[in-house]
């Protein structure tokens, strides 16, 4: 009998080695190679009657077969998606445990089948009756919406040749297996077999195929990034565990671009779209007048999206100052913090500096520096930003104001929610149809920071 062969996969990003490494080399986590068993390369390949259909064909002779796209009746999800669920696609939906992609994609499943579809949810994780209790809060009745405890992938593909859905929901990939590998559920194996599996299934039977996979922190199984380059679109579910909004986001979609977000507030019946996004995450702020804390303009996708950001400055009791940021890029706060002392003369090196976004959103974006480095500054010579001035700019090494894109929007959604004042880089030039709106424009950063305080203008003074 031959010897079963072994290698270590790193579940995270399913880097392969002979042997044991602490670290894995390609994505730097610590201990997250597992040993997983080596299928045997005799073994028949899942698609092999399928691949030997196959033939070359000429480029002009295909026949295309129009994309056909069903709404899955939330139009922040279609939306993201880039305008409903394409048929015959796989969709990952990756998110942290307990986020709600669960909740979603039963709501979601509940609509469609309302819509005459024909839906196969597969649960590997809850049983029916927990799906049903579920159902249940969430007020879904539908006939046509088919609930599959089950694990076993053969068993899975034996229920969709007989029901013939129009859509799958796998929840979740990481808890189903095929029996033609020997490594357990969840691993780096396993869930590639799957996938590649559910995929074929997609292609074929023109099935629209809707996969969770959750974001793991330990190597314990293995995370949706080992998937990612495999599936047609993989969206992100996102959002404070503790707050009740949730973003959804496509990170890589074959059917529509990549910068749409949805935006939903999780509740007791279930998530509901939020249509005006940027009211949710100034709603606490209207009260609030306190030094460092600036709102900004950012854009999320196509959509601007008005977020308070904060800062705390203070004298450390360090040997050296602490500086924390949390949704906004580290090494970006590092940098605005260097043009803030280098160019503006402020003195940070005795200072502790936390950067703050409210709500739990992370911004990428570098149209967010200008408001990070008054919401420093301001903090730092304890002076307020007028509470209805919205701030949008890039900032440079030389301490210039740099353009940004969709400024129109961006000041357009401010006033839309009540803002009197706005700070935009003076080299976007002068924004077109925007009226009503005081438009402030800087060249550098120090005209900024003395534009956007309090009429005395003190900031710019003591600086
Ligand atoms: N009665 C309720 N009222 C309000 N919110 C609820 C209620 N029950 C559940 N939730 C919300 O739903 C979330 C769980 O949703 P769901 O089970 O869809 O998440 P999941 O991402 O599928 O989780 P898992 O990782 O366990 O599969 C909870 O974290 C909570 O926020
Ligand atoms: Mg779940
Ligand atoms: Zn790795």
């Amino acid at each position: 009998m031959s010897k079963l062969k072994t290698k270590w996969i790193c579940q995270e990003c399913g880097y392969e080695t002979a042997g044991y490494l602490g670290k894995c080399p390609e994505c730097s986590t610590w201990g997250s190679l597992v040993e997983e068993i080596q299928q045997s390369s005799s073994r028949k390949p899942v698609n092999a009657d399928f691949l030997n259909l196959q033939k070359p064909s000429l480029l002009n002779e295909i026949e295309l077969s129009k994309e056909i796209r069903m709404s899955t009746n939330i139009s922040e999800f279609d939306r993201v998606l880039g305008g409903g669920l394409v048929q015959g696609s796989l969709v990952l939906i990756a998110g942290d445990p307990g986020i709600g992609k669960s909740t979603i994609l039963l709501q979601t499943s509940g609509l469609l089948s309302k819509n005459g579809k024909k839906i196969l949810y597969v649960s590997a994780e809850e049983s029916s009756n927990q799906i049903k209790l579920r159902a249940d809060r969430l007020n879904i009745k539908t006939e046509s919406l088919y609930i599959y405890p089950q694990t076993n992938l053969e068993l899975i593909k034996k229920e969709i040749d007989d029901i013939k859905p129009d859509v799958v929901v796998v929840d979740s990939i990481q808890a189903i297996y095929t029996q033609n590998m020997p490594s357990s559920a969840g691993s780096v194996s396993q869930i590639r077999e799957c996938c590649n599996f559910l995929m074929q299934t997609a292609k074929n039977e023109n099935i629209t195929v809707i996969v969770v996979g959750h974001v793991t922190k330990d190597g314990n199984i293995a995370g949706p990034k080992v998937l990612e380059h495999m599936v047609d679109t993989v969206i992100y579910f996102e959002g404070d565990k503790y707050k009740s909004y949730r973003l959804l986001r496509a990170v890589k979609n074959r059917f529509g671009n990549t910068s749409e977000v949805g935006i939903f507030e999780m509740g007791a019946s279930g998530l509901t779209e939020v249509l005006n996004p940027s009211e949710l995450f100034l709603n606490e702020h209207s009260e609030i007048t306190t030094p460092g804390s600036v709102i900004i303009a950012t854009n999320e996708g196509t959509r601007p999206l008005l977020v308070e950001i904060q800062a705390l400055v203070g004298t450390t009791p360090y040997p050296s100052p602490r500086r924390v940021a949390n949704g906004v890029d580290f090494s970006r706060v590092l940098q605005i913090l260097a043009v803030l002392e280098k160019r503006v003369g402020l003195n940070l090196s005795k200072q502790d500096v936390y950067v703050n976004v409210i709500g739990g959103v992370e911004i990428s974006e570098p149209a967010a520096d200008l408001g990070i480095a008054l919401a420093v500054a301001t903090c730092a010579r304890d002076v307020m930003v007028d509470t209805h001035t919205v701030i949008i700019g890039e900032i440079g090494l030389s301490g210039e104001i740099r353009a940004v894109n969709n400024i129109e929007k961006r000041i357009t959604e401010a006033q839309k929610l009540g803002f009197k004042k706005a700070i935009i880089p003076n080299a976007n030039g002068i924004p077109a149809n925007i009226k009503g709106i005081e438009i402030i424009k800087a060249k550098r950063l120090i005209d900024a920071i003395t534009a956007c305080v309090s009429k005395d203008g003190r900031l710019g003074k003591k600086l």
